[in-house]
């Protein structure tokens, strides 16, 4: 088939320096931020990805114009006002939960009805996570039972401001609200569990009226309505999501050394190392600095002998949420049972992750068990794979198909793992950086 990857060896030992793309979540939200700003905003760096494609063609739907040469890219905002669309617009967010819930929240006061689908993935989603807030703000929808794309968001008479407790350390749902409150007179206040705060970041740097408390896993946000957004020059920081494919491949492939240059290691993104760390694996961070609020550091990487199991602390859930399909992979290694709970939440992502990430272990001969919001592996530190694999009928989903690809060339056997295109999602030099590796 020819969308199916085939891997038939393991990845030979490895020495090297790379660089990833940029970071997915900063590219999406510095193009909707660049869209309402009075001016021209500029970043380079910019993840070139389905998802970020899908941003800036929806931005342009809405009237603003939008250049985009290699990972250069220039947004001519025209200000907080600025969106420009007839009645019944349709917007396709594709494969992107986060554009199309970060979107909504931006429309919260349009006059005119706009039509947001997805594409199979996407349109199995939950949106009441954030219909229901938008709907306290006094926001319009139509959309079916199940609350699921497609829907129409019709607006709103009057925007009134809400509080919000937003308890499953979703990042969508807090910016979704976020956006909201921008959009609305007088103040919404928000207590969130933690998660990955690069909308806040961004409003602090441009000055807008938001402040934020944390007070141990809670975030307490107080939003004011924003009147105007001064144009952004960024340079966007390398994708720790993207990295943790070769964090982990350089961590199972015994004696091998990986550096990985300039990589956003926010906080409330950086579960993966803090994990990692945790198992036993060898992660330095070097070169650490501060961009525009963002943390970036150098991370090396040394493959190790021993690892160790986890009772994975539950408040790192969200700092690595992207990440555990590849966590699971290491776990798979680890002398002893690691266990991780409260983690319900991946089965709402692009495809049901807890349920693959059991799938691709089981497959590979790992004992698991699961529940609803847990799961225990077994882990073999001499495990090796001889059979032939095939992974294929999930949803459309990027981190299902790469991290199945960092399992055989850690474990072996033959697989042939389908749908190679989904790396345009997120990583579309992926297949390209593993080549250089050997
Ligand atoms: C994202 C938030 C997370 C994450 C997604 C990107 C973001 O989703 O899984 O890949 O950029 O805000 P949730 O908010 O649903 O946890």
């Amino acid at each position: 088939m020819p969308n199916t990857f085939v891997v038939e060896n393991k990845i030979k030992k490895f020495n090297k320096t790379i660089s990833v793309n940029g970071d997915k979540s900063i590219s999406i939200r510095w193009i909707l931020f660049s869209s309402l700003a009075s001016g021209v905003s500029t970043a380079t760096n910019l993840l070139v990805s389905d998802d970020v494609l899908a941003t800036i063609n929806s931005i342009r739907k809405l009237g603003i114009k939008i250049v985009l040469k290699k990972k250069y890219c220039k947004v001519f905002g025209k200000g907080i006002d600025g969106y420009n669309y007839k009645e019944n617009l349709t917007i396709n967010a594709k494969n992107s939960g986060t554009l199309a819930r970060l979107l909504l929240g931006l429309f919260a006061n349009t006059k005119k009805k706009i039509k947001l689908i997805g594409d199979k993935s996407l349109s199995q989603r939950d949106f009441k996570r954030v219909i229901d807030p938008l709907k306290k703000f006094g926001v319009i929808f139509d959309s079916n039972k199940k609350n699921t794309l497609p829907l129409k968001i019709i607006g709103s008479k009057i925007l009134r401001p809400i509080n919000y407790f937003e308890n499953r350390g979703s990042a969508q749902c807090k910016s979704c609200v976020i956006f909201a409150g921008m959009r609305t007179k007088g103040r919404t206040f928000i207590k969130a569990k933690k998660s990955r705060n690069h909308t806040e970041i961004l409003c602090k740097f441009l000055r807008l009226p938001i402040k934020v408390k944390t007070k141990k896993n809670f975030d307490f946000i107080e939003v004011n309505e924003v009147k105007k957004i001064k144009p952004l020059n960024y340079k966007i920081p390398s994708d720790i999501s993207s990295a943790a494919f070769f964090i982990v491949l350089a961590a199972l492939s015994k004696d091998s050394k990986i550096i990985i240059r300039k990589v956003n290691i926010n906080p409330s993104r950086d579960g993966v190392i803090r994990i990692l760390k945790k198992m036993g694996i060898k992660i330095h961070l070097k070169n650490k600095r501060i961009y525009k609020g963002e943390k970036i550091a150098d991370i090396f990487v040394k493959g190790s002998k021993y690892i160790k199991s986890i009772n994975c602390p539950t408040q790192l859930n969200s700092n690595a949420i992207d990440e555990f399909l590849l966590i699971f992979l290491v776990a798979a290694k680890a002398k002893g049972v690691s266990n991780f709970r409260n983690i319900s939440e991946l089965n709402q992502k692009e495809s049901k992750r807890l349920d693959w990430g059991a799938k691709i272990l089981n497959k590979m001969g790992v004992k698991t068990t699961q529940t609803q919001d847990s799961i225990k592996i077994f882990g073999n530190p001499n495990l090796e794979v001889k059979k032939k694999i095939v992974i294929k009928d999930y949803l459309k989903d990027h981190r299902v198909f790469m991290t199945s690809v960092i399992a055989a060339l850690s474990f072996g056997g033959k697989w042939y793992i389908h749908d190679k295109n989904s790396i345009n999602t997120s990583f579309p030099s992926f297949l390209e950086i593993l080549n250089k590796l050997n």
